[in-house]
């Protein structure tokens, strides 16, 4: 949880306290904001008093998605991994003066969790007026899927100046409020009939994939991923190696520099291929149909011949964080070493994704 966030965001504010236990992440942060006060603490670590003597107007957070996501099991608020966002509901209430905005982010699948019923029910308690979206970066035109759903919450004019509780507006289920093409982008977490769906091309990829990437890459809105790629990139070093040529090339999501999409960045890019990340195919003289029709009829040598003509590479770290919509100004500590890199980029929000929100939480 951080209060309130002037990064890049053109909104005059100081961050009264970031509040993290991972120390990995806790490094980032200290060493890109040496100056803000960093809690190394979670939050239900810290009392009622104490957020009591904190002059905070708004809240940032992303409490642990963990139960959310399928991999969870949808264990949903009976996982110990959500008694840190409990423990913020219970304590809002209490709040001698609670907090005049809230932003929230979580995975694809909070809105229908119980967790989010709770929440929703302790912010209309406490009067709070809100907006559910489900936002993807290709809404601010950046080529990367990333869909996640957001909550933006703002302190009802009546109840800030009786500090009572009173009867927010009536609330739109997120479906009706979301538009469709904000819920059309979907991510990794695709459902599973969408998968199933349709006959295998050259690639493991249906025809509803392949029509689904020429649509993106058509969309005029959404930058190339040209212009997030780093100019001195070592390229050497992010080739994906030919063991992981061999075994998972069919399952790779690759895109060119001149493309207009990308698949969502998660925390075993790098490391795992399957779900975590594109990866970039940096020869685009090469078609790559040529490259794949008939390779399953190669011996490894030849396979391996064919593919490398690809040039086919990870996208590094800055050029992640470039998709993920961090400043230049943003850096990496020195000893945080490129794995923990990926993987705190890949628990990560997308910058110009909360700013643009932040800009409509403040002109609600
Ligand atoms: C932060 O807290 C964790 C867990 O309590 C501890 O292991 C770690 O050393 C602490 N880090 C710092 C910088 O104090
Ligand atoms: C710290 O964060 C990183 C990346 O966000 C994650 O991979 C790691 O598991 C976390 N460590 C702990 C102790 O939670």
């Amino acid at each position: 949880m951080v209060c309130s966030h002037a990064w890049g965001s053109g909104i005059p504010a100081t961050v009264v306290a970031a509040v993290d236990i991972n120390t990995t992440t806790n490094q980032i942060y200290k060493h890109n904001f040496p100056d803000t006060p960093l809690w190394n603490k979670t939050i239900e670590g810290i009392s009622l008093d104490a957020f009591d003597k904190l002059p905070f107007d708004m809240i940032l957070m992303s409490p642990p998605c963990q139960p959310f996501t399928r991999i969870g099991l949808q264990g949903d608020i009976s996982d110990p991994r959500t008694k840190s966002f409990l423990y913020i509901l219970d304590l809002l209430p209490r709040l001698s003066r609670p907090p005049r905005f809230i932003l929230l982010e979580n995975v694809k699948g909070f809105e229908s969790s119980s967790a989010r019923d709770c929440l929703v029910k302790t912010l209309t308690q406490c009067g709070y007026t809100f907006q559910e979206v489900m936002v993807s970066p290709t809404s601010v035109g950046i080529p990367n899927s990333r869909l996640r759903y957001f909550l933006i919450a703002k302190l009802s004019a009546e109840t800030q100046s009786t500090q009572r509780s009173k009867t927010p507006d009536a609330f739109t289920p997120p479906a009706e409020r979301a538009s469709p093409e904000q819920l059309t982008d979907s991510g990794p977490l695709r459902p599973e009939e969408d998968v199933e769906a349709s006959r295998v091309l050259y690639k493991q990829e249906t025809s509803k994939d392949a029509q689904r990437k020429t649509s993106q890459n058509n969309d005029l809105s959404v930058r190339r991923i040209r212009d997030f790629l780093e100019p001195e990139v070592d390229e050497e070093h992010f080739l994906l190696p030919p063991r992981t040529l061999l075994r998972y090339a069919l399952l790779l999501d690759i895109v060119q520099p001149s493309c207009r999409r990308s698949v969502c960045f998660t925390k075993g890019y790098g490391r795992y291929v399957e779900g975590t990340g594109s990866v970039l195919q940096s020869c685009e003289g090469t078609e790559m149909e040529a490259v794949f029709r008939g390779l399953d009829s190669l011996c490894d040598e030849e396979k391996l011949q064919k593919l490398s003509q690809l040039r086919l590479r990870y996208f590094s770290p800055r050029e992640v964080a470039n998709l993920m919509g961090f400043p230049q100004s943003f850096s990496f500590p020195e000893q945080t070493s490129t794995r923990q890199q990926f993987r705190a980029l890949g628990n990560s929000l997308n910058v110009e994704v909360v700013v643009g929100l932040l800009h409509r939480l403040l002109s609600l």
